[in-house]
């Protein structure tokens, strides 16, 4: 029986109706056994501020400590202007630093980008990869979840709709799951 495997999932929009942190919560909901997915907060976290560095604000130093303490990180995000949202690039960055002293440094990762839009994310999803490998974060490749056409994926109780977008859901936690194991082993 392989050991439970906790992620964070880390969710890019402060929307209360985001459709992202839908779909955040839908995979936490279909989270295959041996994975304990929970999402953490972001938009409690101040600007980030080199300044800081040796004495970070309290939020700050708790968001760290909480993505210190997983074993994989799950980026759930909408597209800003062709880019990672400015709310998830602050949060990337504080767990950051200092310099050397990395929260992300070596945790599995996993990027699925959410859209109205027809092209679901494409730039936000690549965007942040180009941090991820930076951060030397290994990030599942296959399947690439660009999900496109958000506005009519949810019910009223926030659940998927179709059991199409379930069955893909399903295949890249699974996907997720197997490289979090296989991570793990080549540690
Ligand atoms: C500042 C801003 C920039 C946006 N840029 C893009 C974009 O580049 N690509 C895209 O597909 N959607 C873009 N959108 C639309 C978002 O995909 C849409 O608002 C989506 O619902 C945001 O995700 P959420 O529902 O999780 O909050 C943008 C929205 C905002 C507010």
């Amino acid at each position: 029986m392989p050991q439970t495997r906790t992620v964070a999932v880390v969710v890019g929009s402060l929307r209360k109706a985001s459709f992202n942190r839908k779909m955040a919560q839908a995979l936490c909901a279909i989270a295959p056994e041996g994975l304990k997915l929970e999402i953490v907060e972001i938009g409690q976290l101040p600007h980030y501020n080199q300044d800081d560095d040796a004495d970070p604000p309290a939020a700050s130093a708790a968001f760290k400590q909480k993505i210190a303490g997983v074993d994989a990180v799950l980026f759930v995000t909408p597209e800003y202007n062709r880019s990672v949202p400015g709310v998830l690039k602050n949060a990337i960055d504080i767990a950051s630093r200092p310099y050397g002293k990395s929260a992300w440094s070596g945790k599995p990762a996993a990027v699925m980008t959410v859209s109205p839009g027809a092209i679901g994310g494409f730039g936000a999803n690549h965007h942040l990869r180009q941090s991820l490998v930076f951060l030397d974060m290994p990030t599942l490749a296959q399947p690439e979840a660009y999900i496109g056409g958000a506005s009519d994926m949810f019910d009223e109780s926030g659940a998927l709709k179709k059991p199409e977008t379930k069955q893909f859901a399903d295949k890249f936690m699974a996907a997720f799951a197997a490289w979090i194991e296989r991570t793990a082993k080549a540690a």
